[in-house]
């Protein structure tokens, strides 16, 4: 997977005068199917999270409260989001590594996975992220 395959998805907002709703529909406004759900929250100030790629975990992060910036890469190419918005995610596909810092006092992130929590589909190291990812390119 590449960076340029993930992207920012804006959910819809109903507003009125009791204030706002967005939702999201796995398959309909996000391209996965929604195994699990996770957060982050009590972030302490200067810390980052993820450093991380996922074998086979698709993920949308929301900024549900607050801001915090991503930074994704793909093995050859980075790229950087400041997610500030409840109505919108950042989609990451499977293999990319990702970083999240600049956390706001009060963030909370929503994490939404497609896939049920197993660390044997995690890659922690980014040195055997770099070599699976040259490998599985040379396959193709
Ligand atoms: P970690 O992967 O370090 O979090 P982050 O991606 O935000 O940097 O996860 C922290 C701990 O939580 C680690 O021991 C694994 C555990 N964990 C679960 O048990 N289930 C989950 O769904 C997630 C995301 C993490």
């Amino acid at each position: 997977m590449t960076v340029t395959e993930a992207r920012i998805i804006k959910f819809p907002i109903f507003k009125d005068k009791r204030g706002s709703l967005t939702f999201i529909e796995e398959l309909k406004n996000i391209p996965f199917n929604i195994s699990r759900i996770y957060y982050l929250f009590d972030i302490r100030k200067g810390a980052s999270r993820g450093s991380h790629a996922h074998k086979l975990n698709e993920g949308l992060l929301i900024s549900i409260v607050g801001e915090f910036k991503v930074e994704i890469d793909d093995g050859f190419q980075k790229k950087l989001f400041h997610l500030n918005k409840p109505n919108e995610g950042l989609y990451i596909p499977k293999m990319i590594w990702r970083n999240l810092f600049d956390f706001s006092d009060n963030a909370l992130c929503l994490a939404l996975a497609s896939h049920e929590y197993d660390e044997n589909e995690y890659i922690r190291d980014y040195d055997s992220f770099l070599k699976k990812v040259i490998k599985d390119r040379n396959l193709k």
